[in-house]
């Protein structure tokens, strides 16, 4: 049995858990990281891949931006495809001058990992039986085992950032939390391949067969997805079925250009709305996927994590720093204004490209007048870039 102290506990080494603990360093705030899995595995996980500006910003506070800056791929628009062609949203000149960075969440983490790392700084891997106390109280804790021993941290604060199936929102008592909740009637396909990107921007086709989006991760690595029943097990579809099922759903010129090959990982993921509401009870903050959940047209997922971790580490470093509690207490609130945003555009960009098996024709010719709208005028696809790029945090020195 050990007992230790820290002034932050963080429970979860996902992006959020680890983008919080470099912040906070940087600050001279001391905090544990405790991760139910190992490193490894943390990393084997493919996530989404586009990162706003205001991402790779605060990445750079973190001090962790170089490789972000040598190997990002910088986008100024993407291409919608439908009815045979492909339309491209200038979203560089609709948005005066914004982009956004093609960079997986894999390097961001693994990046944030070995920063991390260099800087001799604890996270505790392969903990089992996370559990919190006294968070509404002023003495919180968590408990743990580690290695065959049980393990005691006292902290100050504690931020529950362990993603949508974590202990920390589990932990807060009933009635104190109101959830939200959207399930889609689809899937997402999703391979990853040693191929060149079939165009140099991402496209995401609306089709009769079902969506489809081609993305990438580099100049030689592709990440290619199709709308699939939620039934559909990853062992049914062979690496000739996909790319037959993709270049099915592309505008003829794109299907001619697809270059195969075979994938490196092939893997199902549902789609879902989730918001839990508020994100902070006394003492614990819920962060990132622990609090909320879009589905991935968009990739709004990493970037709201990344927006949650904003607004905690300011919080925190002006309750160390100022001792004021503003920033803890309007926490909960700011954040939510943001996932609100994000969610209703993960949702919009959703349900205009996929196939709903429960709309019929009508729904179609209603999504066919909408994208013909959407590309035909400059007010609708100016609202598509400034949401894509990302909403700013501060318009004329309101919060937005
Ligand atoms: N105890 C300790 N760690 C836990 C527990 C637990 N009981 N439960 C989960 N974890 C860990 C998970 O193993 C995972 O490593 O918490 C981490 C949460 O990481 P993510 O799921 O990646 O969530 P987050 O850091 O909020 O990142 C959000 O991930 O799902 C994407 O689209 C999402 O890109 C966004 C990003
Ligand atoms: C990805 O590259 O995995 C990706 C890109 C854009 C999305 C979703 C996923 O909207």
């Amino acid at each position: 049995m050990s007992i230790q102290r820290t002034q932050v506990a963080i429970i979860g080494a996902g992006p959020a858990g680890l983008l919080l603990g470099q912040l906070l360093h940087r600050a001279g705030i001391a905090s544990v990281i405790v991760e139910r899995q190992g490193g490894e595995y943390v990393l084997g996980r493919i996530r989404a891949g586009v990162l706003e500006q205001t991402t790779c910003d605060l990445l750079d506070e973190a001090g962790v931006g170089a490789r972000l800056h040598a190997e990002g791929l910088v986008h100024g628009g993407i291409e919608l495809a439908f009815g045979g062609a492909r339309h491209r949203i200038d979203m560089h000149t609709l948005t005066a001058g914004k982009h956004v960075t093609v960079y997986g969440q894999t390097e961001v983490t693994r990046d944030l990992m070995e920063a991390r790392h260099a800087e001799g700084l604890t996270t505790v891997y392969e903990a089992s039986d996370v559990a919190l106390h006294d968070f509404d109280g002023t003495h919180p804790c968590i408990t743990y085992t580690h290695g065959g021993s049980a393990h005691t941290l006292h902290c100050d604060f504690i931020a529950g950032c362990d993603g949508y199936h974590g202990v920390s929102r589990a932990s807060v008592p009933e009635g104190a939390l109101r959830t939200f909740e959207k399930v889609y009637p689809f899937g997402w396909l999703g391979i990853l391949a040693d191929t060149p990107p079939v165009s140099h921007e991402l496209i995401y086709s609306n089709h009769a067969r079902g969506f489809a989006l081609c993305s990438m991760r580099s100049p030689t690595r592709t990440r290619y997805y199709v709308q699939c029943p939620l039934e559909d097990k990853v062992e049914q579809w062979s690496d000739a079925a996909f790319w037959d099922e993709l270049r099915a759903r592309l505008d003829p010129a794109a299907a001619e250009a697809l270059v195969t090959g075979p994938s490196i990982e092939k893997s199902i993921a549902p789609l879902r709305s989730f918001v839990a509401e508020p994100m902070r009870f006394g003492r614990l903050f819920l962060a990132g996927d622990a609090a909320h959940i879009v589905p991935p047209t968009g990739a709004k997922g990493l970037n709201l994590a990344a927006s949650d971790v904003r607004y905690l580490s300011r919080a925190l470093i002006e309750h160390y720093g100022d001792k004021s509690s503003a920033g803890i207490d309007h926490y909960s609130d700011a954040c939510l204004k943001r996932v609100w945003k994000a969610v209703r555009f993960s949702w919009w960009f959703t349900s205009l490209m996929h196939k709903f098996p429960d709309t019929g024709e009508f729904g179609q010719k209603l999504q066919q007048a909408e994208l013909d709208y959407l590309v035909h005028s400059r007010a609708a696809s100016t609202a598509l870039a400034e949401n894509y790029v990302g909403m700013p945090f501060e318009a004329a020195g309101h919060p937005v």
